[in-house]
């Protein structure tokens, strides 16, 4: 019989679509698994479907051992996978892209207009109880029609923060590896770095985390922003220099900064707490009922096609 070993607790359909490919070795708790609990867990699975907060490397497939066929992750993001040692040993793995599209593009936006108009200051004011009053200087932000979006990577989360930004009235340019099949659409002009980082208003990063893409944004590309610029942040929290960050909105540097992902998930750099300049909110890009659902879905069609030997629906390339 098939085991399949889930170290979260899932919504939606996915339960009673993993139960009908094999016997469920579920998380013992609501929470996130310790090492050794998610060590113990995977012991002898034929598939594991794994969170973006599980470390899949070595260690985890010795524990799992040679039954392990997949490794199905319920995230579109892989960076918590080790591609190669997972390849060495024949083990598959899938992730599920496009279902978190539009909820990750949701909150993209929704942090460009919270640090744009500083939300999160006023919210931080009325509650704190100190007086305020109106006047036409109080809590001036910046107007995102006529000012221009700058996409890095512009794949289907970058392409629909674009979409949103194009009917606020920006303009749109992107950073890519190569021409994005959705540029022609959204009238984007592909830019290298430097010259988007240099010319945007608002500067939203969609690149995946790998050895090429850690610290992408450093203290040299901060500096080359405006100083008015908005910088937001739902790919990864490695893709930016955090500390860089920090010092960068505390000088000046660049205006504001939207961040739903951290270098060092769940702790957050101290520096950006005192920060006003800055929207913090944790990792919840995808975080609605609709969309989590669909995530698990996807991700148990993957673990099934993977149980019965088929080819999963979507296969991460391996090296
Ligand atoms: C992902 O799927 O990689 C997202 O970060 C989850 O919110």
């Amino acid at each position: 019989m098939t085991t399949i070993a889930v170290t979260a607790a899932l919504p939606g359909r996915a339960p009673a679509m993993l139960a009908e490919a094999g016997a469920i070795r579920a998380a013992p708790g609501a929470g996130r698994l310790s090492r050794e609990e998610l060590l113990a867990l995977v012991e002898g699975v034929d598939v594991a479907v794994t969170m973006l907060s599980d470390r899949v490397d070595d260690e985890l497939l010795d524990a799992a051992g040679p039954a392990l066929r997949g490794v199905c992750n319920v995230a579109v993001g892989f960076d918590n996978v080790d591609l190669a040692a997972c390849a060495g040993r024949g083990v598959l793995v899938t992730n599920t892209p496009g279902v978190l599209d539009d909820a990750t593009a949701d909150l993209a936006f929704a942090l460009i207009l919270a640090a744009r108009r500083r939300l999160g200051e006023g919210e931080r004011l009325i509650r704190s109880g100190r007086p305020w009053e109106w006047s036409m200087g109080f809590m001036v932000g910046h107007d995102l029609r006529g000012g221009r979006l700058g996409i890095v990577g512009l794949g289907g989360i970058g392409a629909r923060v674009a979409a949103r930004g194009r009917a606020f009235g920006m303009e749109i340019a992107y950073h890519g590896r190569r021409e994005s099949p959705h540029a022609a659409d959204l009238d984007a002009t592909r830019l290298d770095l430097e010259d988007l980082l240099a010319t945007s208003d608002v500067v939203s990063l969609h690149t995946p985390l790998t050895p090429e893409t850690r610290h992408l944004i450093g203290t040299r590309e901060l500096a080359l922003m405006k100083p008015t610029a908005t910088l937001v942040n739902t790919s990864r929290g490695a893709v930016v220099d955090e500390a860089a960050l920090v010092a960068a909105l505390r000088d000046g540097e660049i205006g504001t900064a939207g961040l739903d992902v951290f270098e060092h998930e769940p702790d957050i750099h101290p520096g950006l707490l005192a920060l006003e300049n800055a929207v913090l909110v944790p990792h919840i890009g995808s975080a609605t009922v609709e969309t989590r659902a669909a995530m698990a879905e996807l991700a148990a069609a993957n673990a099934v096609a993977i149980a019965r030997g088929e080819t999963p629906p979507t296969p991460v390339p391996l090296p």
